[in-house]
């Protein structure tokens, strides 16, 4: 069944938890498409796991299109959403539509992404006839601003992060990621918000939860504490290396078996 906005919003009004994973490529989007993810985010921390930058800052709208219809054209039911990139959104509504319009007509996504307390983009992308999901409390395109990696909305700020909510869901996000924030907090905001929650780093209140799929499989060399390594793809694609490079200097491989008469 393809997944669309609305089925986000209806499993949250059934209490059913939603599972959402990043892609950024064919292979991966086809797995866990198959394996029934709702929402696969084609998330610029590609820029990080992808192209080895240390923040998403450097990501370009190019470069989030070429992983973008990658991603679309292996999914069939799951709801594809790309992030638009830094720089390609701040400057005026007029801007996000285009950027949003680009997205939505070069990889064929069902929906955009982006982040901060942008309510007036939202709205303009979202008048347009474009999904918008928001995405608060730690937002990696501000890292430089925010002093690096730290929970967000604690003590008095966690006002401020209930109303930029508030107004995301107002000018009509279907959905708000809530990153690296208390879990109290996103719980309560779960509760107060008719639009589904989704968090990273949010604890167990939100609607649905999202992980890095490099994370979540356990291929990156460092992972965040909030998330769980199902897989440890890392040590495994390493002893597949090792034991190709002992084959290759043996002469164990090839064997007759992959050798043409
Ligand atoms: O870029 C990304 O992968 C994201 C998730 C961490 C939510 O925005």
């Amino acid at each position: 069944m393809k997944i669309r906005t609305g089925t986000l919003t209806q499993l949250k009004e059934k209490g059913t938890r939603f599972s959402c994973l990043t892609s950024y490529d064919a292979l991966t989007a086809g797995i866990f498409d198959q394996a029934g993810i709702e929402v696969l985010l084609v998330g610029d921390s590609a820029g990080n796991v992808v192209l080895g930058y240390d923040t998403t800052v450097p990501v370009t709208l190019d470069q989030m299109l070429h992983f973008g219809k990658a991603v679309k054209e292996a999914t069939s039911n799951a709801l594809v959403v790309v992030d638009m990139p830094f720089g390609s959104y701040e400057i005026s509504s007029d801007q996000a539509l285009a950027s949003a319009i680009r997205i939505m007509k070069e990889t064929g996504a069902d929906a955009v992404k982006l982040e901060g307390a942008r309510a007036d983009a939202v709205k303009r992308v979202v008048d347009a006839g474009i999904p918008v999901m928001g995405h608060l409390g730690f937002t990696p395109q501000s890292v430089n601003q925010l002093s690096g990696f730290k929970v967000q909305g604690r003590g008095d700020s966690a006002k401020a992060l209930i109303e930029d909510a508030k107004n995301l869901e107002a000018a009509g996000a279907f959905a708000i990621v809530l990153e690296m924030i208390p879990a109290k907090l996103a719980r309560d905001l779960s509760q107060e918000l008719s639009i589904p929650t989704i968090g990273i780093g949010a604890g167990a209140g939100c609607d649905g939860q999202i992980l890095v799929w490099t994370d979540f499989a356990g291929l990156s060399d460092r992972s965040p504490k909030f998330a769980k390594k199902y897989l440890d793809l890392r040590a495994e694609l390493s002893r597949a290396a090792n034991s190709y490079l002992e084959d290759v200097r043996s002469g164990r491989f090839p064997g007759e078996e992959h050798s043409f008469s």
